[in-house]
């Protein structure tokens, strides 16, 4: 069956929690792989808004299921907060939503020492405080528990202590860990998880289901925010390509569709290079057109134009083979766009860079196109069509506004602005 991956292609925020709404109708298993709640996806059910980190965007009228996968990092409090929301609306749904066994788990003091890292850092990334790094350090460095430690609630109080020796050694009084606490509050959520009806499953479990079945992978973040493929060390903690399909033991093939969501312009939070930055006075102006303030912190979002190298990078990366162009409407108020394509680089023109570090010193160079009056005026077809041109990819499906419904195929929106 053809699988559906929906990544974003710049920095994170591109509006990918409406774009998987938009499909997740039509598939039975939407799967999240990669972060976890430093993500922010925000979606409309029923016309209600809902601001989901971790639970997958499965749609509540169908009897689709919602997979958080071992590429994640959990955290089970968030989990059971977020499916209590959904409950009140959608009574039985946690039903829906399978947890991987082998996903490791954001404790709280990986919280904590998010937070003092960050203030200990020189240079701070901005992270959002979610406990991404340190769970994600921690998995890498073999002291982090897995959803299925927590079956064994002995073996669980033997690693927690061992794991909180280390933690103490190193940190000393900066972090106190109270480690019964710890077992005690995981513990609990995972029995309140069972409760609800979440269930516990892994990827060789799934493996003959999900043959037969649609699958759509949910992706997080952008793929410049990946930890291998984007700007390091501004990036998150995990991988945000659609490689992350691995993680369920699957592979993508050219036969299914990686669709790249792409605003039409770009927005970064958090520190780290930014190529195409406007400069505050100016950036301020489209940060309020576009409601430019983090799902997750609240934070300002850093914006700037469009930029095609980035994106052909992106595309490589991820072998992006479909496009999603949204907020094409924000930029109606300009009479001019610009978009940057080619990168001035140790004095020489290029298309794209071939690794991460050049974004540090890549100088935009830029072409102006006529600005547009509405979301359907041809101006923004064109603009569409010259970046299709660009990148090599076609545009698919274009999204004009927050609603779930304000998107077209590419054919139907053509006959739109035509009509
Ligand atoms: P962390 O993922 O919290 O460690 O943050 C690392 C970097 O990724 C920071 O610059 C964050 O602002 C950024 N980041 C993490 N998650 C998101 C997201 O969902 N959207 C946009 N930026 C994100
Ligand atoms: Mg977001």
């Amino acid at each position: 069956m053809k699988k559906l991956a929906i990544i974003g292609a710049q920095w994170g925020d591109e509006g990918k929690g409406k774009i998987v709404n938009y499909f997740s109708g039509d598939y039975d298993y939407i799967i999240r792989f990669s972060g976890g709640a430093n993500a922010g996806h925000t979606i409309y059910y029923n016309g209600k808004k809902f601001v989901n980190h971790l639970l997958p965007s499965i749609s509540p009228g169908t009897d689709s299921k919602g997979v958080l996968s071992k590429g994640m990092a959990l955290d089970l409090g968030q989990v059971i907060k977020e499916l209590e929301t959904m409950e009140a609306d959608f009574a039985g749904i946690s039903s829906r939503f399978c947890i991987d066994e082998e996903a490791f788990l954001v404790l709280p003091y990986h919280k904590e020492e998010d937070a003092i890292l960050e203030t200990l850092r020189k240079n701070p990334i901005g992270t959002t405080k979610k406990g991404m790094g340190p769970s994600f350090a921690d998995k890498v460095s073999r002291e982090n528990i897995r959803v299925c430690d927590l079956y064994d609630e002995e073996a669980l109080a033997e690693r927690l202590d061992t794991i909180i020796h280390l933690k103490s050694a190193i940190y000393g009084e900066r972090l106190a860990i109270d480690a019964k606490a710890v077992q005690d509050e995981i513990v609990g959520q995972f029995k309140k998880l069972r409760e609800m009806g979440v269930q516990f499953t892994s990827a060789a479990a799934l493996h003959e289901e999900l043959e037969s079945k649609k699958v759509l992978f949910e992706g997080a973040q952008g793929i410049m925010l990946d930890v291998d493929s984007g700007t390091y060390p501004y990036v998150t903690s995990s991988q945000t390509t659609a490689h992350g399909a691995f993680t369920m033991d699957m592979t993508l093939t050219d036969e299914d569709t990686v669709m790249g969501v792409v605003k039409a312009y770009t927005t970064r939070v958090g520190e780290g290079e930014f190529p195409t930055e406007l400069p505050e006075e100016e950036g301020a102006v489209l940060r309020e057109l576009g409601g430019e303030f983090g799902a997750t912190t609240g934070r300002n979002r850093r914006v700037g134009w469009l930029d095609l190298p980035q994106l052909r990078y992106a595309i490589r990366k991820s072998k992006v083979n479909a496009l999603v162009i949204t907020k094409g409407d924000v930029l109606s108020h300009y009479d001019e766009i610009k978009v940057c394509v080619a990168y001035e680089l140790n004095g020489k023109e290029v298309p794209m860079p071939f690794i991460a570090n050049d974004f540090q010193h890549a100088k935009p160079i830029y072409k102006t196109l006529p600005g547009w009056s509405d979301a359907f005026d041809l101006n923004f077809l064109k603009y569409m069509t010259f970046i299709e041109k660009e990148l090599g990819v076609d545009v698919q499906y274009v999204s004009y506004g927050p609603k779930t419904e304000e998107m077209l195929s590419k054919k139907d929106y053509i006959l739109e602005v035509h009509a």
